[in-house]
């Protein structure tokens, strides 16, 4: 199945954006997807760690799941255009390999360390507990797209004034903010967090969106071949690129639907002028000032 969701967004620089959800596995559609046609890959593939997503995609382990990854990664890496690039979601048991052989064929830029913040508890005693993801982040040249201010982070009011002595004066990244930098500390999304769907692997949307604004230009289109709930497809919603993604469960694939839908209602939400205020309000309200 094969969903486009072609609404426009709204007036101005988003109309046309569009969302192609394909409820397919991403090695077989890959085909149909032009050469050098993608901004920005995305991908959060299973990690060979025995999820249950539906389906048996992530009982692959060792040799066979790298052997699989080396063949999507083949299919998914020509999709890209010359300014493109792409990240990796993965474990460390599998990074190694991995970046070796993405570095085979891309440029690597940077690896960025998910801390899941994972609170302290019992857990093992043989050996230091994991609390990160590995993100390998790639591009196919060094003439990439790479827009850093968007993602920004703003300094708060107290580093502000701490700066403001005569040195620091006229700063301008006292105002811009600061780089993310590559370690980026952002909660997963427990059972009752508000953002939470019903998948089980489901990333923060601030890590998607950082992603998205950073390294896919707005108007362009951002590829997820494993697009589970649908996170990076939100995040081309909010931000107006656009956006193909596979799934072969058709569930998520109804749940990343609803989510852009709800997004798009949000922005369309956001970006209605406010109302004017009616009539009777304003004489009502005349009346009141009168009377004072
Ligand atoms: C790690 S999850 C992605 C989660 C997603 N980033 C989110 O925030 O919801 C990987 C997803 O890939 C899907 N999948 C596995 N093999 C696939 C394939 N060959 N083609 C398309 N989707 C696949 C799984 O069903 C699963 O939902």
């Amino acid at each position: 199945m094969h969903t486009v969701i072609d609404e426009p967004l709204s007036v101005g620089t988003l109309t046309g954006a569009d969302a192609d959800i394909r409820n397919c596995d991403f090695l077989a559609d890959a085909g149909n997807i032009p050469d050098a046609s993608i901004d920005l890959i995305v991908a959060d593939p299973p990690y060979g760690l025995g999820k249950d997503y539906g389906n048996d995609s992530d009982m692959l382990s060792g040799e066979a799941f790298l052997e699989w990854t080396y063949r999507w990664l083949d299919l998914a890496i020509p999709k890209l255009k010359p300014s493109g690039s792409l990240y990796i979601f993965c474990t460390w048991q599998y990074s190694p390999e991995l970046f070796v052989f993405l570095k085979r064929h891309l440029l690597m830029i940077n690896e960025i360390v998910w801390d899941r913040r994972v609170p302290s508890m019992g857990g093992t005693t043989r050996k230091f507990t994991s609390v990160h993801d590995n993100i390998g982040y790639f591009a196919v040249s060094k003439d990439y797209y790479f827009d850093l201010d968007p993602v920004r982070i703003p300094y708060d009011a107290e580093t502000k004034k701490a700066r403001s002595r005569k040195i620091f004066e006229g700063s301008k990244w006292l105002e811009l903010g600061y780089n993310p930098k590559d370690v980026w500390s952002v909660s997963r999304l427990h059972r009752q967090h508000a953002e939470r769907v019903d998948h089980p692997t489901q990333k923060p949307l601030q890590i998607v969106e950082r992603m998205v604004l950073a390294s896919c230009p707005p108007g362009g289109r951002v590829l997820d071949p494993f697009m589970g709930s649908g996170t990076t497809a939100v995040a081309c919603a909010r931000h107006g690129r656009q956006f193909t993604g596979h799934e072969i469960n058709a569930d998520y694939c109804a749940i990343a639907e609803s989510r852009i839908a709800e997004a798009r209602a949000a922005r369309l939400r956001q970006e209605q002028p406010a109302r004017p205020r009616s009539k009777a309000l304003i004489t009502t309200d005349t009346a009141v000032q009168a009377a004072e």
